[in-house]
């Protein structure tokens, strides 16, 4: 016998958000995983069902990030050999985009163990069990900076992922945030090993200045300020030449009145920043027209701050 289920959705991400590499991230509407969850008789979590995935998630529980994420909540509350529990995941975001693919199913994962339970934990207690889930996709111990968002909503500040300490930053009314995803996947993991491990010192104090400058920005609600500190002089030089025509998008959004743009966690997606929805709509045709002229496929969204984050549908 099974229960007619549960529905959660979890939200698209960007990490980063140019001046925080790892330790700044932010939710949208929109675009994001939604799981299934049902509980059955039998004990323990199995994935049934996977859509939206090309065959290219593995239905393991312990190697899929939704899978693991739903597991080990199930074994902190010592009911693995109690329960059991089915997940069918619904992939509604592309892979390798920057944009959280494997942050919102971990998110997903945990938040429908805990609902089907009756919530026996608070949301962002959940974050070390999401965080288990991502670092399949990561390789290495996961970082916050999409996982955080994702369950907890609005822009977040990620002091430290292991043990997790994140803080929601009050985000300015109106924000905008227009992301361009062209047809290309970059793995998280590639995408850093091109890093180099040393800083400039004059860079690492630009870079400070304007995450500190973020920080003030969002407090005081001032959006002159957020546009001067919405730079990655550290990361994306490195990253740029992995985007197409990246310098381009960005002066085109830059141009048609974001307040800054940069690349959406570790790429390829591009993300901007505007202080109103027609701002936004007129950024995210500047930069589509861009990538036209060179036949770049891609696809658009606009969103403001997504300020629930995980949910139950
Ligand atoms: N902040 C990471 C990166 C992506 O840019 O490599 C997600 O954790």
């Amino acid at each position: 016998m099974s229960t007619p289920g549960i529905k959660i959705f979890a939200p698209a991400t960007v990490g980063n958000v140019a001046c925080g590499f790892d330790v700044l991230g932010l939710s949208i509407e929109g675009l994001g995983d939604e799981l299934i969850a049902r509980q059955v008789d039998e004990p323990g979590l199995r994935i049934v069902k996977i859509t939206g995935a090309k065959g290219k998630l593995p239905y393991e529980v312990e190697k899929n990030t939704a899978g693991l994420a739903g597991l080990r909540l199930l074994q902190h509350l010592g009911k693995e050999q109690e329960i059991g529990i089915e997940f069918e995941l619904r992939k509604k975001m592309p892979f390798g985009s920057g944009l959280g693919s494997s942050a919102a199913s971990a998110v997903a994962g945990a938040m429908a163990v805990n609902e089907l339970l009756k919530r026996p934990l608070e949301k962002r207690d959940l974050l070390p069990f999401a965080l288990a889930g991502e670092s399949i996709a990561t390789g290495t111990a996961a970082h916050a900076d999409n996982v955080a968002p994702s369950l907890l909503g609005g822009i977040i500040l990620v002091r430290s992922s292991n043990p997790p300490d994140v803080h929601r930053l009050p985000a300015i009314p109106g924000l905008q945030v227009t992301i361009i995803s062209p047809k290309l996947e970059i793995m998280t993991k590639e995408a850093r090993s091109i890093l180099s491990s040393q800083v400039p010192l004059s860079d690492f104090v630009q870079q400070s200045a304007n995450l500190g400058a973020f920080v003030a920005a969002m407090y005081r609600q001032d959006i002159t300020l957020l546009g001067r500190c919405l730079k990655d002089i550290i990361i994306e030089p490195q990253r740029a030449k992995l985007i197409p025509h990246f310098s381009e998008v960005q002066d085109a959004a830059l141009e048609a009145g974001a307040l800054g743009c940069s690349i959406s966690g570790a790429g390829p997606a591009i993300f901007a920043l505007s202080s109103n929805s027609l701002i936004a709509e007129a950024v995210g045709n500047a930069m589509s027209s861009t990538w036209e002229k060179y036949g770049i496929e891609h696809t658009i969204y606009q969103s403001p701050i997504n300020l629930e984050g995980a949910r139950k549908m």
